[in-house]
């Protein structure tokens, strides 16, 4: 029962104490269960290569558990195994190799090298009880006498102007005479002359009066004569400076500043910033917190309000500038009556400060900029709908609100086709352009042929067709420009009704590509102002091409519900126009020729 009863009560102690330990049994001895606490992490050693080291064993750092002294009297014995990479089981330590030495609960490795480094078992056991723990050492290498990224073994803050004494650590565990040691100093890596406001005393080194220049790493190498060897040592100390000890050390609450304005939005998120200076206090706890109505936030338990631990802003010196915020979900009216304080306390003092609150309506910004960015999603959807279908937006919008201007004007065509008479020009606008316009769209098509009006006056025939037609489309070619011929004639007809105020329109179709600079003078003075519709061969075919859409919006707008059944009703309207205007014959001749 009682050895229970202690077992448990080591357990505690020791893991209170930061043994990283998983407990195992684990049997050494084949009579006696072994205790085994683990490795010791904490108690970790490093050394350089060449140079002593000793491990302390770990179980005597709690000296109610175990104490050396008593171990002594009681049956205890205290034994070092070593556990290696190489070497699965724990072997005993060689005592009698001459670097080895055992001195109380120390084991010394005088001097170490990397074979040495590995996993240290130290074991206190009698006949009926064991128990054991790990402590690791680390052998390392160094390329010069002093590095200056060494691992301080200590850290120090010394404050400006004040004095101070560094003693080399670990010195005192070296029992050893006087004359037989010698300590070596360095500051950063170099081994100065320690004069004016420092200087060597003895073993230890002197700080006078504390400066900036003099923090940094200082590092201390103690060597010893032992059976006719030298062995050495090396220690460091990080030193930092600190502002200097004087003044008033109470917090001092930058914000809320007595004359500081918190706006807050009610029916949103606020957010309260506390900025506090805290002058340097050696390793004491200096508080930073928000209260509402004097309650802190955990008293007040309210979900709404949260405040996260504070975070360091800037250190100087040792003095550090901490904030800390307060959120407050939902800030009501009520809110705003509340008296929302920051306070700061250290050993020295305790300041308080309010934040004055003033509030703005509620501007819903995330559902503006929501609704901003809908709208301006929406605005470029449209301008890429737009420039990828204008010309069905426009065929769309035009029969929707266009106007038929057969009703409005006493034209017996839509449109008369000019065109060169040379075979390939012909072929394209008889089976082609004519088919499509009449039996596709449902146009009424003039094309007028020379040969077909025998007797007549072309001059007069032309003009009179033309006049005739709501809409002039002449095919542009190299023969077009030839003067003299029908289609220039037709063209000069077309541009002299359209420039004095006739209510045709030309449009000009390029079948295939014409140079610039051959074009009739007529013909370039009208391409500024009139539309080129190219017919870019295959591709303009199908009646979904672009050449189609863009003809059809430059002819008179035609109210087709259906496709595929315009022309039953066109004729129709084509026979009802013949039958309703004079000048019949001839049209219907024109119409019939071209057909030919
Ligand atoms: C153990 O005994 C030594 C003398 O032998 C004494 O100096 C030391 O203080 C003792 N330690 C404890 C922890 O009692
Ligand atoms: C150990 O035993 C000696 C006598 O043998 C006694 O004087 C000493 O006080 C004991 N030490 C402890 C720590 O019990
Ligand atoms: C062995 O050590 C344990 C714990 O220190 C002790 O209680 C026990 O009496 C010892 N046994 C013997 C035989 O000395
Ligand atoms: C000294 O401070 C460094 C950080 O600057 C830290 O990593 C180290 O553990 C400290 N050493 C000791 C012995 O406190
Ligand atoms: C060690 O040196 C101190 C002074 O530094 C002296 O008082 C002491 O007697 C010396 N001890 C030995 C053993 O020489
Ligand atoms: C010494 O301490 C200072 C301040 O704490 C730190 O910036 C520096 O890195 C430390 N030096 C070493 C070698 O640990
Ligand atoms: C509180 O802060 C003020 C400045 O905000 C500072 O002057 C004062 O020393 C601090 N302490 C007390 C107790 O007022
Ligand atoms: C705030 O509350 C504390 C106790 O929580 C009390 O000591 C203190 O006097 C109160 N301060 C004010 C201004 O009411
Ligand atoms: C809040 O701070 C003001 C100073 O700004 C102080 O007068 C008041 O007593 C403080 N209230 C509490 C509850 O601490």
């Amino acid at each position: 029962m009682m050895p229970l009863v202690v077992t448990l009560l080591c357990l505690c102690i020791l893991k209170m104490g930061g043994f990283s330990a998983s407990v195992t049994q684990a049997s050494v001895q084949s009579d006696v269960q072994c205790l085994d606490w683990g490795v010791w992490s904490e108690g970790a050693v490093q050394v350089y290569d060449g140079e002593v080291a000793w491990l302390y064993c770990p179980l005597f750092s709690h000296p109610t558990l175990y104490s050396y002294n008593q171990t002594q009297n009681s049956s205890l014995s205290l034994l070092w195994y070593r556990h290696t990479r190489t070497h699965e089981l724990e072997q005993p330590i060689n005592l009698k190799l001459h670097t080895l030495h055992k001195d109380r609960e120390y084991l010394w490795i005088q001097p170490a090298t990397a074979q040495d480094a590995g996993l240290y078992i130290c074991m206190l056991r009698n006949i009926s009880s064991c128990v054991k723990i790990g402590v690791e050492l680390e052998v390392i290498q160094r390329d010069k006498e002093c590095d200056p990224g060494t691992r301080p073994h200590l850290n120090l803050t010394i404050p400006m102007q004040s004095d101070r004494t560094l003693e080399c650590p670990d010195l005192k565990t070296l029992t050893l005479p006087n004359s037989t040691y010698s300590v070596t100093w360095y500051h950063l890596c170099r081994s100065e002359l320690f004069i004016g406001n420092r200087e060597l005393k003895g073993d230890d080194l002197v700080i006078y009066r504390m400066y900036t220049p003099y923090a940094g790493l200082y590092t201390c190498v103690v060597s010893y004569q032992m059976n006719g060897r030298t062995l050495q040592f090396t220690r460091a100390i990080n030193i930092t400076a600190v502002v200097a000890n004087v003044g008033s050390k109470v917090p001092d609450i930058l914000n809320p500043a007595s004359d500081q304005i918190y706006t807050v939005t009610l029916g949103d998120k606020a957010t309260l910033s506390c900025r506090v200076h805290l002058p340097h206090l050696f390793k004491e706890k200096q508080e930073i917190w928000w209260t509402i109505d004097n309650k802190t936030v955990e008293q007040l338990a309210d979900p709404r309000f949260s405040s996260p631990e504070a975070t360091l802003l800037s250190e100087y010196f040792g003095d550090e500038t901490k904030e800390r915020l307060l959120h407050v979900m939902d800030f009501s009216a009520d809110d705003l009556q509340k008296e929302f304080n920051c306070s700061a306390r250290n050993s020295r003092g305790f300041n308080t400060s309010r934040a004055i609150l003033k509030s703005q309506p509620y501007v819903p910004t995330l559902e503006l900029g929501c609704g901003l960015g809908v709208t301006l999603a929406l605005m470029l959807m449209m301008f890429v709908v737009y420039h990828v279908f204008w010309l069905e937006l426009l065929l769309l919008y035009r029969s929707w609100f266009g106007s038929d201007e057969r009703y409005t004007d006493d034209k017996q065509y839509d449109v008369y086709i000019s065109y060169a008479r040379n075979s390939e020009e012909e072929e394209f606008v008889l089976s082609t352009l004519r088919r499509v316009l009449e039996t596709e769209f449902g146009y009424s098509v003039c094309i007028f042929d020379r040969d077909s009006l025998p007797g007549g006056t072309i001059t007069d025939d032309t003009l009179r067709f033309v006049g005739q037609s709501r809409r002039l489309a002449v095919v542009v070619s190299p023969c077009s420009t030839v003067r003299g011929t029908q289609a220039l004639l037709e063209l000069q007809a077309g541009l002299t009704s359209m420039l004095h105020g006739g209510s045709l329109r030309v449009v000009l179709i390029q079948f295939k590509p014409v140079r610039w600079k051959s074009w009739v003078k007529e013909l370039r003075q009208a391409r500024l102002a009139l539309t080129l519709i190219r017919w870019q061969g295959e591709k303009s075919a199908p009646l979904s091409s672009r050449f189609w859409k863009q003809l059809q919006l430059e002819l008179p707008m035609r109210r087709t519900t259906d496709k595929h059944m315009p022309l039953p009703d066109i004729t129709q309207h084509t026979h009802h126009a013949e039958n309703t205007h004079p000048g019949k014959e001839k049209l219907i001749d024109c119409y019939s020729t071209s057909a030919l």
